[in-house]
C-alpha cells in the first residue's frame, strides 16, 4: 500500500501531468483538498473509489483516513492544488507517514505563479531586469511569518515577486512594496488562474487598489516586477548571434568544438 501525493496544478483538469492522472486512476481511494481540486479531476479516479474532501477534516482525521486504506491494503491518492513543495501541508503528512512507516510517493504539478505567469503572457525573469523569483506570502491567522521574511526585505532586492494567499491583504503589500520598488512598478493580480471564471488586473502599485474593486478576496496571486511590462529589455546572450556555447561552437578553435553533440 502506498500513498501518492499528486500535484494537481492550478485548476485547469488538463494541467494536471500524466503520472498523476495514473496514479489517481490506480488508488482505490482519494483525498482530495478541498474546492481548488476540480471536479473533474475526481473523474479520473476508478469506478467505485473512496473519494473525501479532506478541507473539513483535522490532520489526525486525515491520518486515520490512510491509516483505514493501509490496513485494507488500498492505495490513496492524496491531491493537492498546484505543486506539492509549496503551501500544501504535505510536510506534516509525510512526517506522520515515516512515523507509521507508511510508504509515499510524491508528483510535482504546476504551480499556480506559473499558470499566472502564462495567463499574463510574461516570463518572470527577463535579463537585467529580473533574475530571481520570490515565491511568499503575507502573514495569515493560520501561519505566522518567520521574522526576517518581510515583503521589505524581499522588496530590497528588486526581484519579481509571486505573492500568495495575500489578496485580501492588498493594502499591506502595496504599503510594503512602494518605497523599495515605487509606485509605477506594474503589478499584475491574477484570480483562479486556468480556471474558466479566470480573472487578470493589471496596474501599477500606484493604481492596483482601485483595479480590484469589487474583484475576490480569494484565490489569486499578486505579481509585482519591472518584467511584467517591459518592452526594451535586452535579449539574453544565450541565443545571440556568435555566442560561444556548447550547442553551437563558433570557430574549430571554440572550446566547445568536437564535444558532445
Ligand atoms: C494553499 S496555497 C497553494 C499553492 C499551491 N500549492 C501552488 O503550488 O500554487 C493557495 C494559494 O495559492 C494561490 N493559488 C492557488 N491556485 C491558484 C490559481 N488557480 N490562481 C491564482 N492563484 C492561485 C493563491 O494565492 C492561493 O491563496
Amino acid at each position: 500500500m502506498t500513498v501518492h501525493f499528486i500535484g494537481a496544478g492550478p485548476g485547469a483538469p488538463d494541467l494536471l501531468t500524466l503520472r498523476g492522472r495514473d496514479r489517481i486512476a490506480g488508488s482505490p481511494v482519494c483525498l482530495y483538498a478541498g474546492s481548488l481540486i476540480p471536479a473533474a479531476m475526481l473523474d479520473h479516479c476508478p469506478p467505485g473509489a473512496r473519494i473525501v474532501n479532506t478541507a473539513p477534516l483535522s490532520l489526525d482525521e486525515i491520518i486515520a483516513e490512510i491509516q483505514t486504506a493501509h490496513d485494507a491494503g488500498q492505495d490513496v491518492a492524496r491531491l493537492h492544488s498546484g505543486d506539492l513543495s509549496i503551501w500544501s501541508a504535505m510536510g506534516e503528512q509525510l512526517r506522520r507517514l515515516r512515523a507509521l512507516n507508511i510508504t509515499f510517493t510524491i508528483t510535482p504539478g504546476v504551480p499556480a505563479f506559473a499558470a499566472a505567469a502564462a495567463a499574463l503572457e510574461v516570463e518572470l525573469t527577463l535579463p537585467e531586469l529580473a533574475q530571481s523569483v520570490v515565491l511568499t506570502r503575507t502573514p495569515g491567522r493560520a501561519s505566522t511569518m518567520p521574522p526576517a521574511e518581510t515583503l521589505t526585505a524581499f522588496a530590497a532586492t528588486g526581484a519579481t515577486l509571486a505573492i500568495h494567499l495575500s489578496v485580501h491583504n492588498l493594502a499591506q503589500v502595496i504599503a510594503d512594496l512602494t518605497p523599495s520598488y515605487g509606485s509605477e512598478c506594474p503589478v499584475a493580480i491574477v484570480w483562479r488562474a486556468s480556471w474558466p471564471d479566470q480573472q487578470i488586473a493589471r496596474a501599477t502599485l500606484a493604481t492596483i487598489a482601485d483595479a480590484v474593486a469589487g474583484k475576490p478576496d480569494r484565490t489569486a496571486l499578486i505579481l509585482v516586477s519591472q518584467a511584467l511590462a517591459a518592452h526594451d529589455f535586452a535579449e539574453s546572450s544565450l541565443y545571440a548571434q556568435g555566442y560561444d556555447r556548447r550547442f553551437r561552437p563558433q570557430s574549430a578553435d571554440s572550446k566547445f568544438a568536437g564535444g558532445e553533440a
